[in-house]
């Protein structure tokens, strides 16, 4: 996803990091946030990069373990006003009540039981704080491109496809590192059907580069197919089936992310259903936020009544 939706912006420049610093900016003194399926914590990364609110502090949670690779170059004095908590669901928050003032969450709240982790997030609010949400819209430019990358994963994945073919190449390939194994695969009828499948997949691929939309992952397995095959030849067969399942298996985690995505994404009725639950505390608005034409998500914002 991060790929090809294309260089989200370290920086958050844009209508993106404008909804989160007014956010952040628009806090009173002291204010502790709470950043909710935080990732690799581009909300606390962004908080912290406000020199004119040195005053903000983060805690931020994810189902996942949470090791920002940021985080180890920053000064003690700002790593100090963040926290990051690890294997903890949105669900079920390590807070008392009434602890923050604003509660964020971009791209990460949907993914969790909305019906438990929604009465959480308004346990650990205080009265008077704000809740600040972006989460995924089913037309949005992220959720669109998942399913073209999707598509292009699946033709990767199928049986008989690149990644099989890409498999059948390795031994022959290691075979094709002497001279004696050369003359051996000149023999080798299997070997040879091996290597016609492969360069019609080959271009097969390029089609879909030429055609589909965002085709960096074709490009990419392009790319690494050519050095597991290279690997091969110099290393040996045992050594590039390493990689290569190290591959297959980035493979499918890539898939099954995006399936998660797609599913999490919402439309507008599940959009106002997931603010209304929030609403009885206070008034929001939920809007797309775009970017240039862009659906990024929706954008929901509350304060909760003193
Ligand atoms: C698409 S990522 C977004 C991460 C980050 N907020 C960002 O903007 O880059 C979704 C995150 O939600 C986390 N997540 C999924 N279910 C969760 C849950 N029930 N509680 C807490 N975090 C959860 C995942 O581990 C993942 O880090």
């Amino acid at each position: 996803m991060h790929s090809c939706a294309g260089s989200y912006d370290e920086r958050y420049a844009g209508p993106i990091g404008d909804f989160w610093r007014s956010g952040f900016t628009a806090l009173p003194p002291a204010a502790r946030v709470l950043d909710i399926a935080s990732g690799n914590g581009p909300l606390p990364r962004l908080l912290l990069s406000l020199a004119e609110r040195p005053d903000l502090s983060c805690d931020a949670v994810d189902l996942a373990e949470l090791a920002p690779p940021w985080l180890e170059s920053l000064a003690a004095s700002q790593r100090d006003r963040v926290r990051f908590h690890s294997t903890c669901p949105a669900e079920h928050l390590p807070f008392a009540d009434a602890s923050f003032d604003l509660v964020v969450s971009q791209w990460g709240l949907e993914y969790s039981d909305l019906s438990r982790a929604v009465p959480e997030l308004l346990r650990v609010l205080k009265p008077g704080g704000a809740v600040r949400l972006l989460l995924h819209h089913q037309q949005a430019l992220p959720v669109v491109l998942a399913a073209d990358e999707i598509a292009h994963l699946e033709w990767l994945l199928q049986p008989g496809g690149f990644m099989q073919a890409c498999a059948d190449m390795l031994a022959p390939m290691a075979l094709a590192a002497s001279a004696e194994g050369r003359a051996r695969l000149q023999r080798d009828a299997q070997a040879n059907a091996w290597r016609e499948r492969f360069n019609v997949l080959q271009n097969q691929l390029q089609s879909r580069v030429d055609l589909g939309q965002c085709p960096d992952v074709l490009v990419e397995v392009r790319q690494s197919a050519s050095q597991l095959l290279a690997l091969a030849a110099q290393s040996g067969e045992a050594t590039a089936r390493q990689r290569w399942q190290i591959l297959l298996t980035g493979l499918e985690d890539a898939s099954f992310r995006l399936h998660e995505l797609r599913s999490h994404s919402l439309d507008e009725a599940a959009a106002r259903a997931l603010a209304s639950s929030l609403a009885a505390s206070g008034p929001y608005t939920l809007e797309p936020l775009r970017d240039r034409d862009a659906i990024m998500g929706w954008a929901l914002s509350l304060t909760r009544l003193p």
